[in-house]
């Protein structure tokens, strides 16, 4: 079979978000930094199963499943290696590479391909004909350079495809009557290609360039296009953005190429539906920051607020949603062009936090703050905080709940001090079945596993261990990858080793060291030191021991070197 080659796998791993990978499956709970669960590999009714997104491993404290992204699947759908790689890969929109490939695309896959084919050859039959709207786009403000990014076309009345009717109708270029015929759905329209993540043309927008109704026309929802799992302009947003901070979700099509005009390239647009759940977990895959950007008007509004219910269950910690309403009868385009990208920027430093616009909203529903008002707007508030993740950013807005709503901060303490609780309540990992008391080598190695970070700390000489200490060979292989590739996240590392003879080895050695509080970062430090400063002093005084006992018989040359082992054993730190 052909090979995929490893540094795809890394980079796969380190673009897949291991919690994305395992909530599909599996609802999980944030729990400080991490996510929690009952076990999908036992049964149980308490959860003892934890996705550690900083070192994209899970781990059940209960039944010892563990593993990475890629694991998960092979697990949990029963998937082999190969497969498991396509299906992330799947998720976040790459190729698998192959090192000698073999074309074995199913009929389905080879479908698809050729309707963006289709798409894409209409796209550039449009776009040819952009010359037709060199005014409108003079007009608009638009240049040859971002009308070529987002390959802006114009459709004409009569087209000269010479594609296949059937595949243009699948496609839904065109449109087919009772009678059999059939004829092009856009036409006399500005044409806006509508692009996946991978940046294949999966559908258009057009918008007519007079006052012809509708204003906009869509293609409709194929297998290929559906309107709420796509954000227009993401694909550009990502090509065009070195670092992506944030990203704006606006509402035009037009609002996302004129943001690009003016150097603004953090944007994306709704495809004129309301901003779906899976929008909103898509975004957060690119970025940690959403603004919503809509009008100031009512129905702006309803749209914020809709999209805020859909991306509440997403607000994890280090997430942050905020909300941006331009003044009215504006939209980001003119605002734009009015007060230039500095004046865009300036408004969104002033973005309303979610905690405002949610708090500001419900107070508004239910109009008279009073008693009976404030009752009313803890009972709608409190189900929807209750739809966030657990952690810092729910509890902080649950705070601010209590505040408005004026409940006495003695019911507060107690509340909090019930949820410390619970929380407090963590299984511990000595109840891992297998509890084997590892030695000094493996514990040096799960912490390298487990941080391999910790490595850039220490000196070359103590990492750099003697042949004669069991396991050296595969403890240098992993600093080797480690300091190949500095960064490595543990599951990306562990991943380097699946083909390793000793893979079971770290493997098991990672899941006995499983992401608690009690193994965290600060642990696992004088853990690593301890064991490899133990490890070069037991190795050093074995060899002392073997010219010890043949002390009468030593070469000079032996002689010294016992004297510079006595004297770096004298240098080790005490034990
Ligand atoms: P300009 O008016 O050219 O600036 O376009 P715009 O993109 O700013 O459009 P507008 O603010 O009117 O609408 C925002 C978005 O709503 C559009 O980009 C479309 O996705 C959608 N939309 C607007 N009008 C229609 C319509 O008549 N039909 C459909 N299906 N969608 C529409
Ligand atoms: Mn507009």
């Amino acid at each position: 079979m052909a090979r995929i080659p490893s540094a795809f796998i890394d980079e796969l791993l380190g673009r897949v978000d291991i919690a994305d990978v395992v909530g599909r499956h599996v609802e999980l709970r944030a729990a400080g930094p991490e996510f929690k669960a009952c076990c999908p590999f036992h049964s149980e009714k308490t959860p003892s199963f934890t996705v550690s997104p900083v070192k994209q491993f899970y781990h059940c404290f209960g039944c010892g499943a563990h593993g990475t992204a890629i694991s998960f699947l092979m697990e949990y759908d029963q998937l082999d290696f190969v497969e498991a790689v396509e299906t992330l890969a799947d998720m976040v929109g790459v190729e698998v590479p192959r090192e000698h490939s073999a074309p074995d695309n199913g009929p389905s896959k080879a479908l698809t391909l050729a309707l963006t084919e289709v798409l894409e050859h209409v796209a550039s039959h449009y776009h040819a004909q952009r010359e037709t709207l060199s005014d409108y786009m003079a007009e608009r403000g638009l240049d040859d350079t971002v009308i070529a990014r987002f390959m802006v076309g114009y459709s004409p009345r009569r087209d000269a495809l010479a594609l296949d009717p059937k595949q243009l109708i699948d496609t839904g270029v065109y449109i087919e009557r009772d009678d059999g015929n059939h004829y092009p759905r856009f036409r006399e329209r500005l044409m806006f290609p509508i692009r996946n993540r991978k940046g294949q043309v999966i559908g258009f927008g057009g918008r007519a360039l007079g006052d012809a109704t509708p204003k906009y026309l869509n293609s409709p929802e194929t297998s290929l296009f559906v309107k709420g799992h796509e954000l227009y302009g993401l694909f550009e947003a990502r090509q065009h953005t070195r670092r992506i901070r944030q990203l704006v979700v606006v509402e035009g099509y037009m609002d996302v190429i004129s943001l690009h005009q003016f150097g603004f390239t953090e944007v994306v647009a709704t495809l004129g539906t309301a901003t779906t759940a899976e929008q909103v977990r898509l975004l957060f895959k690119s970025t940690t920051k959403l603004i919503f950007c809509f009008d100031g008007d009512r129905a702006g509004r309803a749209a914020a607020w809709k999209a805020l219910g859909n991306a509440l269950p997403e607000l994890r910690d280090g997430r942050e949603l905020r909300f941006l309403f331009l003044p009215d009868g504006e939209d980001p385009d003119s605002y734009v062009r009015e007060h230039g990208l500095l004046g865009f920027h300036d408004a969104l430093e002033r973005a309303m936090a979610l905690e405002h616009f949610l708090f500001d909203h419900l107070s508004s529903e239910v109009g008279n703050l009073d008693a009976a008002g404030r009752a009313r707007l803890a009972s709608l508030a409190q189900p929807m905080l209750e739809r966030m993740p657990e952690g810092v950013y729910r509890q902080i807005l649950n705070e601010r709940l209590q505040q408005i709503v004026g409940l006495s901060t003695q019911r507060r303490a107690s509340r909090q001090g019930g949820a410390g609780q619970r929380r407090a309540r963590e299984p511990s990992h000595s109840s891992s079945p297998r509890t084997v008391q590892p030695s000094r080598m493996q514990r040096a190695m799960a912490c390298l596993l487990h941080f391999p970070q910790l490595l850039h700390t220490l000196p070359d000489a103590l990492t750099t261990l003697p042949e004669s200490v069991p396991g050296q060979a595969l403890w240098s292989m992993l600093c080797a990858t480690i300091r190949a590739q500095p960064d490595i996240r543990p599951g990306q590392l562990l991943e380097r080793f699946r083909e390793h003879e000793h893979f079971a080895v770290l493997h098991r050695l990672a899941a006995q060291h499983p992401a608690t509080a009690e193994f965290d970062e600060g642990f696992a430090t004088p853990e690593l030191r301890d064991a490899l400063t133990y490890l070069h002093r037991d190795a050093t005084r074995k060899e002392i021991a073997q010219y010890k006992r043949r002390l009468h018989e030593l070469s000079d040359s032996e002689k010294q070197s016992l004297r510079r082992l006595l004297s770096e054993v004298a240098k080790l730190p005490a034990e």
